[in-house]
Protein backbone atom coordinates (compact mmCIF):
# COMPACT_ATOMS: atom_id res chain seq x y z
CA UNK A 1 0.00 0.00 0.00
CA UNK A 2 2.73 2.39 0.73
CA UNK A 3 3.94 3.01 -2.48
CA UNK A 4 1.35 3.02 -4.30
CA UNK A 5 -1.15 5.33 -1.99
CA UNK A 6 2.26 7.99 -2.62
CA UNK A 7 2.54 7.31 -6.08
CA UNK A 8 -0.35 10.33 -6.78
CA UNK A 9 1.73 12.99 -5.03
CA UNK A 10 5.25 12.41 -6.78
CA UNK A 11 4.60 13.29 -10.47
CA UNK A 12 3.32 16.71 -9.11
CA UNK A 13 5.90 17.26 -6.67
CA UNK A 14 8.46 15.89 -8.62
CA UNK A 15 7.34 18.99 -11.12
CA UNK A 16 7.32 21.65 -8.28
CA UNK A 17 10.89 20.20 -7.08
CA UNK A 18 12.64 20.57 -10.21
CA UNK A 19 10.82 24.41 -10.59
CA UNK A 20 11.78 25.22 -7.17
CA UNK A 21 15.48 24.28 -7.76
CA UNK A 22 17.37 26.91 -6.49
CA UNK A 23 14.84 29.09 -4.71
CA UNK A 24 15.86 31.45 -2.55
CA UNK A 25 14.43 31.96 1.15
CA UNK A 26 13.43 29.21 2.02
CA UNK A 27 16.25 29.25 4.93
CA UNK A 28 13.92 32.20 5.82
CA UNK A 29 11.01 30.79 6.36
CA UNK A 30 12.29 27.93 8.63
CA UNK A 31 13.63 26.95 11.92
CA UNK A 32 16.62 24.99 12.48
CA UNK A 33 18.42 24.93 9.31
CA UNK A 34 19.82 28.19 9.04
CA UNK A 35 22.39 28.87 6.15
CA UNK A 36 22.52 27.22 2.59
CA UNK A 37 18.59 27.24 1.99
CA UNK A 38 19.25 24.08 -0.01
CA UNK A 39 16.13 21.55 0.15
CA UNK A 40 18.66 18.70 1.15
CA UNK A 41 19.12 20.51 4.16
CA UNK A 42 16.30 21.29 5.51
CA UNK A 43 14.12 18.91 7.63
CA UNK A 44 9.83 18.21 7.86
CA UNK A 45 8.41 17.17 10.65
CA UNK A 46 5.39 15.32 10.28
CA UNK A 47 3.28 13.87 13.07
CA UNK A 48 0.79 11.72 12.71
CA UNK A 49 -1.82 10.68 15.36
CA UNK A 50 -2.10 6.39 14.66
CA UNK A 51 -0.75 3.84 13.52
CA UNK A 52 -3.98 1.36 14.25
CA UNK A 53 -5.93 3.15 11.44
CA UNK A 54 -4.90 2.34 8.33
CA UNK A 55 -5.76 5.55 6.20
CA UNK A 56 -2.82 7.55 8.98
CA UNK A 57 0.02 5.30 7.52
CA UNK A 58 -1.13 5.84 3.94
CA UNK A 59 -1.39 9.27 4.84
CA UNK A 60 2.31 9.12 6.58
CA UNK A 61 3.56 7.24 3.69
CA UNK A 62 2.32 9.56 1.17
CA UNK A 63 3.80 13.01 2.94
CA UNK A 64 6.49 11.37 3.32
CA UNK A 65 7.55 10.36 -0.30
CA UNK A 66 6.26 13.38 -1.25
CA UNK A 67 8.46 15.50 0.48
CA UNK A 68 11.55 13.13 0.38
CA UNK A 69 10.55 13.11 -3.43
CA UNK A 70 10.44 17.13 -3.71
CA UNK A 71 13.95 17.00 -1.94
CA UNK A 72 13.90 17.60 2.13
CA UNK A 73 14.49 15.51 4.73
CA UNK A 74 11.93 14.10 6.54
CA UNK A 75 11.02 12.83 10.18
CA UNK A 76 8.11 11.11 10.27
CA UNK A 77 6.49 9.89 13.98
CA UNK A 78 3.13 8.11 15.09
CA UNK A 79 1.97 9.24 18.48
CA UNK A 80 0.07 5.63 19.44
CA UNK A 81 -2.98 7.91 19.66
CA UNK A 82 -1.37 9.23 23.21
CA UNK A 83 -1.07 13.40 23.30
CA UNK A 84 1.55 13.51 25.66
CA UNK A 85 3.76 11.39 23.55
CA UNK A 86 2.77 13.32 20.25
CA UNK A 87 3.84 16.61 21.92
CA UNK A 88 7.45 15.16 23.14
CA UNK A 89 7.56 14.12 19.43
CA UNK A 90 7.15 17.36 18.13
CA UNK A 91 9.20 19.28 20.53
CA UNK A 92 11.96 17.31 19.67
CA UNK A 93 11.12 18.09 15.99
CA UNK A 94 11.82 21.63 17.06
CA UNK A 95 14.86 20.96 18.87
CA UNK A 96 16.10 18.77 16.05
CA UNK A 97 16.34 22.05 14.26
CA UNK A 98 12.50 21.44 12.07
CA UNK A 99 12.20 24.33 9.01
CA UNK A 100 8.81 23.49 9.17
CA UNK A 101 6.30 20.81 10.51
CA UNK A 102 3.11 19.29 9.37
CA UNK A 103 0.53 17.57 12.43
CA UNK A 104 -2.53 15.73 12.24
CA UNK A 105 -3.13 16.48 15.86
CA UNK A 106 -4.73 13.55 18.36
CA UNK A 107 -6.57 16.30 20.44
CA UNK A 108 -6.79 19.35 18.74
CA UNK A 109 -6.51 21.63 21.93
CA UNK A 110 -3.61 20.26 23.42
CA UNK A 111 -0.80 21.60 21.38
CA UNK A 112 -0.38 25.09 22.13
CA UNK A 113 2.70 24.87 24.05
CA UNK A 114 4.20 23.30 21.13
CA UNK A 115 3.19 25.89 18.57
CA UNK A 116 4.34 28.62 20.76
CA UNK A 117 7.71 26.91 20.54
CA UNK A 118 7.72 26.65 16.73
CA UNK A 119 6.64 30.30 16.17
CA UNK A 120 9.55 31.36 18.47
CA UNK A 121 11.73 29.21 16.16
CA UNK A 122 10.31 30.66 13.30
CA UNK A 123 8.80 27.10 12.01
CA UNK A 124 5.83 27.52 10.23
CA UNK A 125 3.02 24.75 10.82
CA UNK A 126 0.41 22.82 8.34
CA UNK A 127 -2.48 21.80 10.53
CA UNK A 128 -2.91 18.38 8.22
CA UNK A 129 -6.74 16.85 7.84
CA UNK A 130 -7.61 17.80 12.20
CA UNK A 131 -7.94 21.48 12.87
CA UNK A 132 -5.16 22.43 15.64
CA UNK A 133 -7.22 24.92 17.73
CA UNK A 134 -6.46 27.52 20.44
CA UNK A 135 -3.63 28.93 18.51
CA UNK A 136 -2.53 31.53 16.54
CA UNK A 137 0.66 29.68 14.78
CA UNK A 138 -1.30 27.14 12.83
CA UNK A 139 -0.02 28.84 9.61
CA UNK A 140 -2.35 26.76 6.90
CA UNK A 141 -4.92 23.73 6.78
CA UNK A 142 -5.33 21.24 4.46
CA UNK A 143 -8.14 18.80 4.51
CA UNK A 144 -11.49 18.11 3.34
CA UNK A 145 -14.99 19.41 3.26
CA UNK A 146 -15.43 18.03 6.62
CA UNK A 147 -19.25 19.62 6.97
CA UNK A 148 -19.64 17.62 4.14
CA UNK A 149 -18.35 14.59 4.99
CA UNK A 150 -21.02 14.38 7.29
CA UNK A 151 -23.93 15.46 5.30
CA UNK A 152 -22.71 12.60 2.65
CA UNK A 153 -22.14 10.72 5.72
CA UNK A 154 -26.38 11.16 6.83
CA UNK A 155 -27.30 11.09 2.91
CA UNK A 156 -26.08 7.45 2.27
CA UNK A 157 -27.97 6.30 5.31
CA UNK A 158 -30.89 7.37 4.03
CA UNK A 159 -30.36 5.73 0.64
CA UNK A 160 -29.67 2.70 2.35
CA UNK A 161 -33.21 2.98 4.39
CA UNK A 162 -35.25 3.93 1.05
CA UNK A 163 -35.74 7.51 1.54
CA UNK A 164 -33.51 8.58 -0.93
CA UNK A 165 -32.91 7.33 -4.29
CA UNK A 166 -29.21 6.71 -5.58
CA UNK A 167 -28.95 10.16 -7.05
CA UNK A 168 -30.19 11.87 -3.56
CA UNK A 169 -34.02 12.55 -4.82
CA UNK A 170 -36.77 11.61 -2.40
CA UNK A 171 -38.45 8.27 -2.79
CA UNK A 172 -41.41 9.28 -0.71
CA UNK A 173 -41.02 6.55 1.70
CA UNK A 174 -42.03 7.75 5.27
CA UNK A 175 -40.66 4.84 7.32
CA UNK A 176 -40.68 4.97 10.38
CA UNK A 177 -37.39 3.66 10.83
CA UNK A 178 -35.40 3.78 14.11
CA UNK A 179 -31.80 4.60 13.60
CA UNK A 180 -28.97 4.97 16.35
CA UNK A 181 -26.26 7.95 15.79
CA UNK A 182 -22.44 7.69 16.69
CA UNK A 183 -20.26 10.43 16.69
CA UNK A 184 -15.98 10.93 16.67
CA UNK A 185 -13.98 11.72 19.22
CA UNK A 186 -15.11 15.04 20.68
CA UNK A 187 -11.64 16.58 21.20
CA UNK A 188 -11.00 15.70 16.99
CA UNK A 189 -12.75 19.20 15.57
CA UNK A 190 -13.82 17.29 12.47
CA UNK A 191 -16.10 15.27 14.57
CA UNK A 192 -18.47 18.50 15.56
CA UNK A 193 -18.36 19.15 11.47
CA UNK A 194 -19.49 15.62 10.84
CA UNK A 195 -22.24 15.50 13.52
CA UNK A 196 -22.96 18.86 11.96
CA UNK A 197 -23.59 17.99 8.41
CA UNK A 198 -25.39 15.00 9.05
CA UNK A 199 -27.50 16.26 11.93
CA UNK A 200 -28.56 19.20 9.73
CA UNK A 201 -29.26 16.64 6.87
CA UNK A 202 -31.51 14.14 9.03
CA UNK A 203 -33.18 16.84 11.18
CA UNK A 204 -35.55 17.47 8.63
CA UNK A 205 -36.84 13.47 9.07
CA UNK A 206 -36.83 13.23 12.55
CA UNK A 207 -39.16 16.14 12.97
CA UNK A 208 -41.20 14.81 10.56
CA UNK A 209 -41.11 11.67 12.21
CA UNK A 210 -39.59 9.82 8.97
CA UNK A 211 -36.95 8.71 11.60
CA UNK A 212 -36.76 8.31 14.90
CA UNK A 213 -33.49 7.44 17.33
CA UNK A 214 -35.21 4.89 20.21
CA UNK A 215 -32.64 5.63 22.58
CA UNK A 216 -33.05 9.18 22.74
CA UNK A 217 -29.24 9.59 22.62
CA UNK A 218 -29.37 12.64 20.37
CA UNK A 219 -26.40 14.98 21.49
CA UNK A 220 -23.10 14.40 20.25
CA UNK A 221 -22.17 14.01 23.68
CA UNK A 222 -24.22 10.70 23.94
CA UNK A 223 -22.99 9.51 20.49
CA UNK A 224 -19.31 10.33 20.72
CA UNK A 225 -16.53 7.57 20.74
CA UNK A 226 -13.37 8.82 22.47
CA UNK A 227 -10.39 8.81 20.09
CA UNK A 228 -12.56 7.22 17.77
CA UNK A 229 -12.13 3.53 19.12
CA UNK A 230 -13.50 0.69 17.61
CA UNK A 231 -13.71 -1.26 20.79
CA UNK A 232 -15.62 1.85 22.82
CA UNK A 233 -17.99 1.63 19.74
CA UNK A 234 -18.87 -2.35 19.86
CA UNK A 235 -19.74 -1.77 23.44
CA UNK A 236 -21.76 1.32 23.02
CA UNK A 237 -23.71 -0.35 20.25
CA UNK A 238 -24.05 -3.54 22.54
CA UNK A 239 -25.51 -1.58 25.40
CA UNK A 240 -28.07 -0.09 23.30
CA UNK A 241 -29.12 -3.03 21.83
CA UNK A 242 -29.90 -4.22 25.28
CA UNK A 243 -31.37 -1.13 26.74
CA UNK A 244 -33.30 -0.40 23.70
CA UNK A 245 -34.05 -3.33 21.33
CA UNK A 246 -33.24 -6.35 23.22
CA UNK A 247 -37.90 -6.36 22.98
CA UNK A 248 -37.59 -6.45 19.74
CA UNK A 249 -37.87 -2.90 18.53
CA UNK A 250 -36.81 -3.33 14.92
CA UNK A 251 -33.28 -1.04 14.28
CA UNK A 252 -32.92 0.30 10.62
CA UNK A 253 -29.68 2.04 10.61
CA UNK A 254 -27.03 3.69 12.58
CA UNK A 255 -24.56 6.27 11.41
CA UNK A 256 -21.39 5.86 12.01
CA UNK A 257 -18.54 8.70 11.16
CA UNK A 258 -15.42 5.84 10.65
CA UNK A 259 -14.88 2.66 8.98
CA UNK A 260 -13.21 1.37 12.50
CA UNK A 261 -16.47 2.38 14.62
CA UNK A 262 -18.53 0.67 11.72
CA UNK A 263 -17.04 -2.56 11.80
CA UNK A 264 -17.21 -2.20 15.37
CA UNK A 265 -20.76 -1.58 15.47
CA UNK A 266 -21.41 -4.84 13.16
CA UNK A 267 -19.66 -6.77 15.28
CA UNK A 268 -21.82 -6.14 18.16
CA UNK A 269 -24.82 -6.37 15.88
CA UNK A 270 -23.96 -9.61 14.54
CA UNK A 271 -23.49 -10.80 18.34
CA UNK A 272 -26.70 -10.31 19.06
CA UNK A 273 -28.41 -13.20 16.98
CA UNK A 274 -31.70 -13.74 19.30
CA UNK A 275 -32.07 -9.40 19.01
CA UNK A 276 -34.62 -10.65 17.05
CA UNK A 277 -36.60 -9.47 13.96
CA UNK A 278 -33.99 -6.20 13.73
CA UNK A 279 -30.78 -8.75 12.82
CA UNK A 280 -33.21 -11.43 11.33
CA UNK A 281 -34.49 -9.31 8.30
CA UNK A 282 -30.08 -8.32 8.06
CA UNK A 283 -28.04 -5.97 9.31
CA UNK A 284 -29.21 -2.33 9.72
CA UNK A 285 -27.66 0.15 7.04
CA UNK A 286 -24.34 1.06 8.43
CA UNK A 287 -22.62 3.78 7.16
CA UNK A 288 -18.63 4.98 7.98
CA UNK A 289 -16.00 6.91 6.58
CA UNK A 290 -12.50 6.39 4.84
CA UNK A 291 -13.02 3.58 2.98
CA UNK A 292 -10.59 1.16 4.78
CA UNK A 293 -10.19 -2.21 2.92
CA UNK A 294 -11.75 -3.94 5.45
CA UNK A 295 -14.83 -2.07 5.21
CA UNK A 296 -15.11 -1.77 1.62
CA UNK A 297 -15.13 -5.71 1.21
CA UNK A 298 -17.56 -5.42 3.73
CA UNK A 299 -19.50 -2.94 1.62
CA UNK A 300 -18.87 -5.24 -1.32
CA UNK A 301 -20.29 -8.26 0.45
CA UNK A 302 -23.85 -6.10 1.64
CA UNK A 303 -22.75 -6.00 4.85
CA UNK A 304 -21.69 -2.42 5.91
CA UNK A 305 -23.99 -0.55 3.49
CA UNK A 306 -21.60 2.47 2.53
CA UNK A 307 -18.55 4.54 3.47
CA UNK A 308 -17.03 8.48 2.62
CA UNK A 309 -13.99 8.10 0.11
CA UNK A 310 -11.27 10.68 1.34
CA UNK A 311 -8.58 10.08 -1.32
CA UNK A 312 -5.35 10.79 1.07
CA UNK A 313 -3.00 10.75 -1.70
CA UNK A 314 -4.33 14.09 -2.66
CA UNK A 315 -4.52 15.57 0.46
CA UNK A 316 -0.75 14.60 1.11
CA UNK A 317 0.20 15.86 -1.92
CA UNK A 318 -1.80 19.28 -1.01
CA UNK A 319 0.07 19.53 1.97
CA UNK A 320 3.59 19.17 0.57
CA UNK A 321 2.80 21.73 -1.98
CA UNK A 322 1.75 23.86 0.80
CA UNK A 323 4.77 23.32 2.53
CA UNK A 324 6.74 23.86 -0.63
CA UNK A 325 5.44 27.46 -1.22
CA UNK A 326 5.89 28.40 2.70
CA UNK A 327 9.10 27.19 2.67
CA UNK A 328 10.01 29.37 -0.49
CA UNK A 329 8.10 32.41 1.68
CA UNK A 330 5.27 32.70 -0.70
CA UNK A 331 1.59 32.32 0.65
CA UNK A 332 0.25 28.73 -0.24
CA UNK A 333 -3.10 28.98 -1.91
CA UNK A 334 -6.18 28.32 -0.29
CA UNK A 335 -9.69 27.63 -1.22
CA UNK A 336 -11.41 28.62 1.73
CA UNK A 337 -10.94 31.70 4.12
CA UNK A 338 -13.85 31.85 6.57
CA UNK A 339 -14.70 28.27 7.46
CA UNK A 340 -12.33 26.91 9.92
CA UNK A 341 -11.79 29.26 12.63
CA UNK A 342 -9.94 27.40 15.93
CA UNK A 343 -11.01 29.84 18.54
CA UNK A 344 -8.28 32.60 17.89
CA UNK A 345 -8.23 33.10 14.42
CA UNK A 346 -9.64 31.64 11.09
CA UNK A 347 -7.14 29.46 9.09
CA UNK A 348 -6.53 29.61 5.01
CA UNK A 349 -7.66 26.39 4.31
CA UNK A 350 -6.72 24.00 1.23
CA UNK A 351 -10.41 21.63 1.21
CA UNK A 352 -10.98 18.76 -0.80
CA UNK A 353 -13.82 17.12 -1.55
CA UNK A 354 -14.98 13.40 -0.97
CA UNK A 355 -16.95 10.77 -2.59
CA UNK A 356 -19.75 8.22 -1.01
CA UNK A 357 -18.92 4.54 -1.53
CA UNK A 358 -21.35 2.13 -2.22
CA UNK A 359 -21.13 -1.25 -3.50
CA UNK A 360 -22.08 -0.32 -7.20
CA UNK A 361 -19.29 2.33 -7.41
CA UNK A 362 -16.32 0.38 -5.45
CA UNK A 363 -14.77 -0.37 -9.15
CA UNK A 364 -15.21 3.13 -10.20
CA UNK A 365 -14.13 4.98 -7.53
CA UNK A 366 -11.37 2.61 -5.53
CA UNK A 367 -10.44 0.32 -7.90
CA UNK A 368 -9.76 2.49 -11.14
CA UNK A 369 -8.25 5.21 -9.33
CA UNK A 370 -5.62 2.71 -7.62
CA UNK A 371 -6.81 3.01 -4.49
CA UNK A 372 -7.16 -0.48 -3.71
CA UNK A 373 -6.95 -3.34 -6.06
CA UNK A 374 -9.34 -5.94 -7.18
CA UNK A 375 -7.66 -9.06 -5.18
CA UNK A 376 -7.60 -6.80 -1.64
CA UNK A 377 -11.41 -5.72 -2.55
CA UNK A 378 -11.98 -9.68 -2.53
CA UNK A 379 -9.74 -9.97 0.39
CA UNK A 380 -10.35 -7.22 2.58
CA UNK A 381 -6.63 -6.77 3.69
CA UNK A 382 -3.93 -4.39 1.98
CA UNK A 383 -1.11 -5.86 0.33
C1 LIG B 1 -10.49 12.04 10.07
C2 LIG B 1 -11.25 10.86 9.59
C3 LIG B 1 -10.94 9.65 10.43
C4 LIG B 1 -11.03 9.95 11.90
C5 LIG B 1 -10.54 8.79 12.73
C6 LIG B 1 -10.76 12.24 11.53
O1 LIG B 1 -10.10 13.36 11.99
O2 LIG B 1 -10.86 13.19 9.33
O3 LIG B 1 -10.91 10.61 8.25
O4 LIG B 1 -11.90 8.66 10.15
O5 LIG B 1 -10.29 11.09 12.20
O6 LIG B 1 -9.20 8.51 12.46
Amino acid sequence: MKNKHAIAALGLVGALALAGCGGGGAGSAGGGSEGSGEKSDMLIGVSMPTETSERWIADGDAVQEGLEEAGYQVDLQYAGDDIPTQGQQIDQMITKGADLLIIAAIDGTALSSQLDAAAAANIPVISYDRLIRDSEHVDFYVTFDNYKVGVQQATSLLVGLGVLDADGKETGEKGPFNVELFAGSLDDNNAHFFWQGAIDTLQPYLDEGVLAVPSGQTDIEQAAILRWQQETAQKRMEDLLTSTYSGGTKLDGVLSPYDGLSRGIITALQGTGGFGASIADGLPIVTGQDAEIASVSLIDQGVQFASIFKDTRKLAEQSVVAAESMLEGDEPEANDTETYDNGVKIVPSYLLQSDIVYKENITSLLVDSGYWTQAEVDSGVAE
